[in-house]
This record gives structure tokens, sequence and C-alpha cells, in this order.
């Protein structure tokens, strides 16, 4: 399915940005940054604001959107969530699962990490499945350890052909919103890490699948994290919600 340009430049704006100021923000973000077909730029908007962004990026067909989070369960009675397939029907090609926010804060656990996995492939929806070791764990020592057991369960419910099309992306805890970026070497060893593993589930054709970094990304560092072997893209937070870094970010 899904061949992806990369670099693949992914904006999550987490709980940042009300339908006005998400308007604001695309009037400055689509003047600056023009389509170009050798990258993907995805937006992860909260739920709320997704239907607004979606119709006001529908001419850019260069600009795809995700949403934050799904639930692991299919409908019915869960006040307060948001289902894979309202993803989908209200326009979402991606879904990142497993952010550490939602990991730390609110207590996700490895089975439903799977579960959404699974629930946003049964969609038609690409799980951009997120991975990361804490301070404490680096320190440890248990870096590929921590990442390749969150890869490993969080993608145990899928077939081999949706383990293909998914998008990882690693993203070390310390380094989220912390202004502390992970060095592109640091980064490099990780992803590495990551293709092996890959590699040994689905064999060749684990060089389709895009390997992000996140945590700290912001218009200086962009293009040497970019550079380092085996970063195929960036998930960006704090600095996707200025338009003009995250246009400069997605131009370079
Ligand atoms: P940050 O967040 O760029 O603000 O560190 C990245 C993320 O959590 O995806």
């Amino acid at each position: 399915m899904s061949v992806h340009s990369r670099p693949v430049l992914a904006a999550n704006w987490k709980m940042n940005l009300t339908p006005a100021e998400a308007s604001s923000f695309l009037d400055a973000f689509l003047n600056r940054y023009a389509p170009r077909d050798d990258r993907s730029v995805i937006l992860f908007p909260s739920a709320l604001v997704f239907a607004g962004v979606r119709d006001r990026v529908q001419p850019r067909s260069d600009i795809r959107l995700g949403v934050q989070n799904v639930s692991t369960e299919e409908k019915g009675a869960f006040t307060g969530e948001n289902s894979a397939a309202m993803a989908a029907g209200a326009g979402a090609s991606f879904v990142l699962v497993g952010h550490s926010e939602r990991r730390h804060a609110f207590g996700e656990t490895d089975v439903q990490v799977a579960q959404k996995c699974a629930r946003v492939v049964a969609h038609g929806l690409v799980p951009m499945l997120c991975v990361g070791e804490t301070i404490e764990q680096r320190e440890r020592g248990e870096t590929a350890e921590v990442v390749l057991h969150q890869l490993r369960t969080g993608i145990s419910m899928l077939d081999r052909a949706a383990v293909r099309d998914i998008m990882i992306a690693y993203e070390p805890v310390w380094a989220i919103g912390t202004g502390r970026t992970a060095t592109p070497g640091d980064a490099s060893d990780v992803h590495l890490v990551i293709r092996a593993a890959l590699a040994g589930i689905v064999g060749e054709e684990a060089r389709a699948i895009p390997l992000l970094y996140g945590g700290s990304v912001n218009a200086k560092n962009a293009a040497e994290l970019l550079a380092a072997p085996e970063v195929e893209g960036l998930l960006v937070g704090g600095a996707s919600i200025d338009p003009v870094q995250w246009a400069e970010i997605c131009g370079r």
C-alpha cells in the first residue's frame, strides 16, 4: 500500500491550537509552504479541530492528516472517546499510537497500544507507533531492550502485511518537550536497532517502513537530525505549532 515520500514531517499539535488559532496557523503556514512531492507532511490536530483543518487543507493534497489517539474499542458506551471508524470517516489517514504522553500521563499499557494499532489498521488507517525510553532506562543501558519491547508488543496483533504499512516514531521520553534533543548519533543508533528488528519480522520490506525521530526538534536542529543515517522523518511537537518554524522545517 502506502509509499510515503521521505522525509516524513509530522506535526503533533498535542492539546494546542483552538479552532481560531488553527485557522491563523494555516493562514501563515500554507502561505509559507508550497506543495512539494519529495517529502510527506502530516498534521495531527486535536479531534475537535480536525474537521476545520481538513476543510482548510482540502485543496492541498500534499498535506495529510491524522488524529492523536483513538479508543481500543470499536464503538459504544465509552464517554469522551473517539473511535478509529470516526477518524477514518472524518478523513484521517494516520493515528498516533503509544505516544509517551499517552503511556505515561494516561497509563496506556502495551496491550492497549497493540489493540489500538489493530483497530487503526482494521479501519484502513496507518498507525504511527511511538516508542522510546525514559532517562532512567537509558542510564541503565536498557534503551534497545525497552524500545524493542514496545515495538514488538505494539505490532503483536498485526499481520505481516499490516506491519509493512506502519510508521514508527522513536521519541526518547527525556527529549520530549525538554529542549534536550538526542544527538543525530543517538537517534541513528536506535533507528538501526529498530530497522534490524523490523527486518527480522518482515524481511526486505522493512525498508518501506518510515522511521521518524521525535523529541525537541526545531528549525535549527531538523536538518542535522534528518541527515543522520536511518532517520527518515521527524515528529515535532512544540515547534510544529509555530507556523513559521514549522514551514521552515517542512521546506528545508
Ligand atoms: P516536542 O514533542 O517536539 O515538543 O519535544 C515531540 C512529541 O511529543 O511528539
